[in-house]
This record gives C-alpha cells, sequence and structure tokens, in this order.
C-alpha cells in the first residue's frame, strides 16, 4: 500500500504535468549531489510531456564546455537551435576537441526562435549567452499557449553573489517568475546546491525536489534528515523529496537516462582567440 507521502508525490506531480489554465505554470528546481540524477528528473519531465502533449513546445538550455544531456532522450528527440553569429561550435570530446557538424536550426530573434522550434521534440537553444535565457523567457510570457522550459544548471543563468548590470538582470529574472503561473509557462531547473542560484529567484521556486545529497536550507520546511534517509538504487530509480508549498511528498524517478556511451559531444563559445586562430 502506497504510504501519505507517496499519495501526496503522486499528487504534486499530477499537478506538475496537468495543464489547467486555473493553475497555470510552474517553476520547480531540483538538487542533489553530483550524478544523483537532476537532469534526468528533467529529462523525465520533457518526455513525459512530448508523450502527452506533441503539439507543445519545448526548449532546453544547456551548459557549455560539458556533454550535451539530451542527446539521452534518444536520436529523433530532439532539435538542436542555434543562433545566428553566435559563435557556438560543437565538439567531440572523444577526438581532442575536434569540431563536428551537428545538424541544427539557424534563428534569428526571438519570435524567430519559437516559430521554429519543433512541437514534440526538445528545442536545444544555443543563444552563446547566458543572458539571454531571461530575455527569452521574458519575452515569452506573451506566447498565450502552454510551453516547456528546461534549463540544466540554473546556477549559470542566475548566480547567486552577481554586482552590477548582472545583480539588475538577475532581479528582472526574479520578476519575470512571478508571472509564470499565470502565463502557462512551466519552468523546470536544477542545481548542485542552492547556493549557486540567486536569493530572488530561488525565492519565486513554486516545486522544490530533493535527491540524494541535496542540502536544505531555510527556504523550506524539509529536514536534512530526511533528505538524508532517501534511498539511492541505481538499478530502480533514486528516492526523491518533493514540497510544493508546504504539502510534502516522497517518490522514486524510476526513469532512468544512462549516458550514451562513447559519444561525447560539447557546445562551446568560440573565444576571441580560437576566432582568430579559425580565419587566420
Ligand atoms: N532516477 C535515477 N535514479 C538513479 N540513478 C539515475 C537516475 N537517472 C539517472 N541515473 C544514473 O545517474 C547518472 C547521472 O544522472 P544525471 O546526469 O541525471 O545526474 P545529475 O545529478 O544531473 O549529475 P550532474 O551533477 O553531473 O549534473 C546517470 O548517468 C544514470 O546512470
Ligand atoms: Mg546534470
Amino acid at each position: 500500500m502506497a504510504s501519505k507521502q507517496e499519495i501526496i508525490a503522486g499528487e504534486i506531480l499530477k499537478r506538475v504535468h496537468v495543464h489547467n489554465p486555473d493553475y497555470g505554470g510552474i517553476f520547480s528546481e531540483t538538487t542533489g549531489t553530483q550524478g544523483s540524477g537532476k537532469t534526468a528528473i528533467l529529462l523525465s519531465f520533457a518526455k513525459y510531456t512530448i508523450n502527452h502533449f506533441p503539439e507543445e513546445k519545448i526548449f532546453w538550455r544547456s551548459s557549455y564546455d560539458s556533454p550535451l544531456q539530451f542527446f539521452k532522450i534518444g536520436k529523433g528527440g530532439f532539435n538542436i537551435m542555434v543562433k545566428r553569429g553566435s559563435y557556438v561550435v560543437f565538439r567531440d570530446r572523444d577526438k581532442k576537441l575536434a569540431h563536428v557538424d551537428l545538424k541544427h536550426t539557424i534563428f534569428d530573434g526571438f519570435d524567430d526562435l519559437y516559430e521554429k522550434a519543433k512541437p514534440g521534440k526538445i528545442n536545444a537553444v544555443f543563444f552563446g549567452d547566458g543572458k539571454e535565457w531571461i530575455d527569452y523567457l521574458g519575452w515569452s510570457r506573451g506566447i498565450g499557449e502552454w510551453a516547456h522550459y528546461y534549463i540544466d544548471e540554473l546556477g549559470d543563468v542566475a548566480p547567486s553573489f552577481t554586482s552590477g548590470d548582472m545583480w539588475k538582470k538577475v532581479g528582472d529574472f526574479a520578476n519575470i517568475l512571478k508571472d509564470v503561473r499565470r502565463c502557462m509557462m512551466n519552468i523546470h531547473t536544477n542545481t548542485q546546491s542552492t547556493k549557486d542560484v540567486d536569493y530572488r529567484v530561488r525565492a519565486k521556486i513554486m516545486l522544490k525536489i530533493f535527491l540524494p545529497g541535496a542540502v536544505v536550507d531555510g527556504t523550506t520546511r524539509v529536514r536534512q534528515r530526511a533528505v538524508d534517509n532517501l534511498i539511492r538504487n541505481p538499478e530502480h530509480g533514486n528516492q526523491a523529496y518533493l514540497d510544493m508549498g508546504g504539502q510534502f511528498g516522497v517518490t522514486i524517478f524510476a526513469d532512468i537516462f544512462k549516458p550514451i556511451s562513447g559519444y561525447h559531444i560539447d557546445a562551446h563559445i568560440l573565444t576571441e582567440n580560437e576566432i582568430e586562430k579559425l580565419y587566420a
């Protein structure tokens, strides 16, 4: 028999995936230690969306200079999109970072990006500049249809301890996040440590997911002991603790996305030096 917390977890996950304009969109953050399955949770949410809402658009933000994770969704499951003039290249980490030609769509502005994005696929977007994600999410509030945004490593987009213009930019992001519920945007993010993410942005999180090794902070009533007791099971999936507005649930994420062996491609923004060498 399912425990009370398992039942609540089921209700919370239903809420994540239901498209009821009265409930609106959701902003979630998953934390956990390295390799605890944070990216796998984003992939499992994206896979659910692809299966149940194939007409909707999904956007995915990847880190640069580390293996691209969206490949794990499988061939045909993604569409790579690169901003025109952005100096983004793809490299093979198994071949001394040799540049590889990946099939991709070029886009110009945000309208063009949204227009060209393919429904029912993960649209992996490369702006070549982290701050553009904030502007794109701001722009997206006006779309008026359900759309999904996955931000792998939120700390790269909304880092803590910024100053000056970047501090203001991250403040803009926190303001944008106030509107996600009403604007039918589902934003799912992850980070290793809550300390990596700006506190103004963290204050807007509606659903917190804790995987093994996560460190809880003052913004949740989840106890550290509860997270420390989560069961790690690499065969059947790690347990996770969910906190949605003070409702607590425990579940197992059974979707396990294994690395694709021998396929280590990263995205990289060419430095000025590299550009000079390339065109010398
Ligand atoms: N639900 C899961 N439960 C347990 N193990 C998993 C699960 N999903 C994936 N794994 C295993 O853990 C590995 C790491 O998963 P994933 O890349 O999602 O972790 P991560 O927390 O995002 O790691 P990182 O901190 O490096 O970004 C996977 O390659 C896979 O073998
Ligand atoms: Mg990850």
